[in-house]
């Protein structure tokens, strides 16, 4: 990626990719994995693409949803804990882009070495989150969080009654 027009053009065909995966057919789950395989196929500094869902049962809990990249063994996460838990109680985008600096963290590969977490909010209520995990040191801009903000604003409609 050379500069921030390539980045910006990449991101405005990966929204109109995601919008139309998600006026597709597919269920729900099949819609989110396949936004992280798009987001992890085509960011190469996306090193693990996943979606955390707020439990409906279970008070302020996250649960893991569709994902692609390595295998984590964190399912369940409480509101607070990591920078999921974190950005989940801030109810805003939070980014680490060292994660070596931040002491309430998760640690899911000692590869990871920045994330960025992205809040989806339906009528108001917070239902998941989108989080990046990266092997470079400080690789997000305003602009990953724009784009990733606007994704998460799409996909909040399959969360809509
Ligand atoms: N690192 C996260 C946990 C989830 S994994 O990145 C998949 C955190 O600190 O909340």
């Amino acid at each position: 990626m050379n500069g921030i027009s390539d980045k910006k053009l990449l991101f405005k065909s990966l929204y109109i990719e995601i919008k139309a995966i998600l006026d597709g057919d597919a269920n729900t789950d099949e819609k989110l994995l396949t936004i992280c395989k798009l987001l992890k196929g085509n960011i190469e500094y996306y090193d693990w693409v996943g979606f955390y869902l707020v439990n409906p049962t279970v008070k302020n809990e996250l649960v893991l949803g569709p994902y692609e990249g390595e295998p984590t063994e964190h399912i369940r996460i409480n509101f607070g804990q990591g920078i999921c838990g974190q950005a989940a109680e801030i109810k805003d985008t939070f980014v680490v882009q060292d994660v070596s600096k931040e002491t309430n963290y998760l640690s899911c590969s000692p590869r990871v070495k920045s994330e960025i977490v992205v809040p989806i909010f339906s009528e108001g209520e917070l239902v998941g989150e989108i989080d990046i995990d990266s092997h470079s040191i400080s690789p997000f801009t305003d602009e990953d969080k724009m784009f990733l903000e606007e994704i998460a604003n799409l996909v909040a409609g399959l969360f809509q009654e």
